[in-house]
């Protein structure tokens, strides 16, 4: 695991999307993990930006979200396939219909979240997947106790998250309390994992997940098992490491042509 630290979440936006025009500037096919929430905006900014004035193109990508609510319809503001549309992929060239995600609509969430699973696996490994983290700990909607191996599945939200959430909605109670997730294991399928973060309020999680056990009581501990994750995270969320020093001195000292 590759522990970036930066001065601020703007640098680590650069760099988040950095590593994502890397693998779209090969002009091959390409299949994208996408995650929601407000950890990668700046990175989609930047992607954006890069597409308006740089000539990036995502017109080879397929993109796949993490999670979904349950429930909300298909045009609520907040569902994640709106919010992804609205944040990222209606300001660049990729196919709108190469953009998937779970479908919180279905009538039958536990037949959606398997048809995502099968969709996952028939389109091929993930070359970069993007993930935010939860304050704890969770990974797309995986909540503390997710099985390091889970497939894609409904989940319940912990009060905790839907507290965190509630700032996207009119208050906690009207955070759905079902969603839909790739699973821990599905994740791990992809090739390469970036984990963002920002602000003193993720530092604990951040610091469970990189140092603490190898648990499922932090979800995002399962990046110690991964062979290539890089965390990118600002001086605030790097806050409670322990070996933060020794990250920066490699990050100084990072050979040249290494890449992430
Ligand atoms: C949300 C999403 C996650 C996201 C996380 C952190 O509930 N399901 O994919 O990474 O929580 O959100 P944020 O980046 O807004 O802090």
């Amino acid at each position: 695991m590759e522990v970036v630290i930066l001065p601020t979440a703007a640098d680590g936006g650069r760099v988040v999307a950095d590593i994502v025009a890397a693998v779209l500037q090969r002009g091959e096919p390409v299949n994208l993990g996408l995650a929601t929430g407000s950890s990668p905006l700046l990175a989609y900014r930047e992607l954006i930006r890069r597409c308006r004035v740089g000539g990036l193109s995502f017109a080879r990508a397929a993109a796949f979200l993490l999670d979904e609510y349950v429930g909300l319809p298909a045009d609520h503001p907040e569902s994640y396939r709106q919010v992804i549309r609205r944040e990222l992929t209606d300001h660049v060239d990729i196919d709108p219909g190469a953009v998937h995600s779970p479908d919180g609509t279905s009538p039958d969430p536990v037949a959606a979240a398997a048809d995502y699973e099968n969709v996952l696996l028939a389109a091929g490994p993930i070359r970069v997947q993007i993930l935010g983290i939860g304050t704890n700990g969770h990974l797309g909607f995986n909540e503390p106790g997710s099985s390091l191996a889970s497939a894609t599945r409904v989940k319940t939200l912990t009060r905790q998250t839907r507290a965190d959430n509630a700032r996207f909605f009119d208050g906690p109670n009207e955070v759905p309390r079902h969603v839909l997730t790739q699973g821990l294991g599905t994740i791990s399928r992809a090739e390469h994992l970036v984990l963002t973060a920002s602000g003193a309020h993720k530092a604990a999680a951040v610091a469970a997940a990189v140092e603490g056990p190898l648990t499922a009581s932090c979800p995002a501990s399962v990046l110690q098992l991964h062979p290539h994750a890089t965390v990118v995270v600002d001086e605030a969320a790097a806050g409670r490491l322990a070996n933060a020093e020794f990250y920066r001195e490699i990050h100084e000292h990072k050979p040249a042509g290494q890449g992430y």
